[in-house]
């Protein structure tokens, strides 16, 4: 089997940060989304992995390289314009060739892996195998209809629609999906959607008017599609969450070290309290500060006199003196926020288009 991850597209929802980088990349506890992904696949027994990349192809080549690092190969597939993702899988058609693959939306997150999902469909054989979620937001993804299934059994798939506005059912398509050659066939013969892209939700609905088996599989396991501020920001409380405690950097001896902390090499806590789960990058130095639960903060960032709890805060941010704390947030690269000397006394901001600030 081969592994498909798609990387391309646009990231409006998380403007600015997307502006100048790939939402992929978007680290969760301290990690590019994108990696959990390769790791996912990895994990699962293949080593072929094609990523699909769009405008943002260099940064995504540079942040993930040839695979050597996972033991995998990876093939970079160009795709010229965010047309859907059935069009991703037909410019993958040559790396693909005729063999079975996994596809896998590099904005999405399982916490659990996808080896036993992949084992189920190299024993079970069917041309595609769909994963399911119940949600309480089903619009806002595909949204499956299946028939009634015998006592504890799940049913067969009947209907699938992409984002609709009236949902049939609250089982989301979750963004990892297997399929054999068949997929082709499938994708060639479907049309734009609405929304002008190529919908793999539509691809799925052809194979199954065609008669081919499509088997779904409901997960209960935590999963999520970071494409939004919130997300992101859940699925950093999620990981953080597993990780155990490591102090591989300083801690002075008028710091404070509670629950779940990582302290990578390199990174200095001062006269600080930091409350887990958390991670502090390499490089970075925490002064005279308060980090609360479910933050992470990347690395050769330096936060003085000043509180930050439940936010992402990307590699070379400067926070300095900030009067409150700093909560619910995600801020970009070479970030920074200080109390202003200058009088008369004043916000005085540099924002980059489509920013979101909350003042008090
Ligand atoms: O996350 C699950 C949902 O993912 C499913 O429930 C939907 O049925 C499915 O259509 C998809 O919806 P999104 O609107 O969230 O897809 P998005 O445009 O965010 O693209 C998902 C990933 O694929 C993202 O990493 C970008 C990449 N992509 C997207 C397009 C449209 C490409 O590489 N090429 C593309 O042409």
């Amino acid at each position: 089997m081969k592994g498909l991850i798609l990387s391309g597209g646009k990231g409006t929802r998380l403007r600015p940060i997307t502006h100048t980088g790939a939402k992929q990349l978007v680290p969760v506890a301290n990690k590019p989304i994108l990696f959990y992904g390769i790791e996912a696949i990895r994990d699962a027994g293949i080593e072929q992995i094609g990523i699909v990349v769009g405008d943002t192809h260099r940064e995504i080549r540079e942040a993930v390289g040839d695979g050597s690092r996972w033991g995998v190969k990876i093939t970079y597939i160009e795709q010229e314009a965010p047309l859907g993702l059935a069009h991703a899988v037909m410019v993958s058609e040559d790396f693909l060739r005729e063999e079975p693959f996994v596809m896998y939306l590099g904005d999405n997150l399982i916490i659990d892996g996808i080896s036993s999902l992949v084992d189920e469909f190299r024993n079970d054989q069917p041309n595609s195998q769909i994963l399911l979620a119940r949600v309480p937001n089903p619009g806002q993804f595909g949204v499956a209809e299946l028939s009634g299934g015998a006592k504890g059994e799940v049913g067969k798939v009947v209907k699938l629609e992409e984002k609709p506005k009236k949902p049939k059912s609250d089982l989301a398509l979750v963004g990892v999906y297997m399929f054999d050659k068949n997929v082709f066939n499938a994708v060639k013969a479907i049309k734009p959607s609405n929304r002008g892209e190529l919908e793999i939700t539509d691809a799925i609905q052809w194979l199954i008017d065609q008669d081919y088996m499509v088997n779904p599989h409901i997960i209960n396991g935590w999963w999520k599609d970071t494409g939004k501020l919130e997300d992101i920001l859940e699925a950093n409380r999620m990981i953080l969450d597993t990780l155990e405690m490591r102090v591989e950097g300083k801690v002075d001896k008028d710091s404070r070290i509670d629950f779940k902390v990582v302290i990578e090499p390199g990174a200095e806590v001062v006269r600080s309290n930091i409350r887990g789960p958390a991670i502090i990058g390499k490089d970075s130095r925490i002064i005279d500060s308060y980090i609360g639960p479910f933050t992470s903060v990347n690395c050769n960032t330096e936060i003085r006199a000043s509180e930050i709890e439940h936010s992402i805060i990307m590699e070379n941010c400067r926070i300095t003196d900030v009067g409150a704390r700093i909560e619910g947030s995600l801020i970009g690269r070479d970030v920074e926020v200080s109390k202003s000397e200058f009088k008369p006394r004043a916000y005085r901001l540099m924002l980059g288009d489509n920013s979101r600030i909350g003042i008090i």
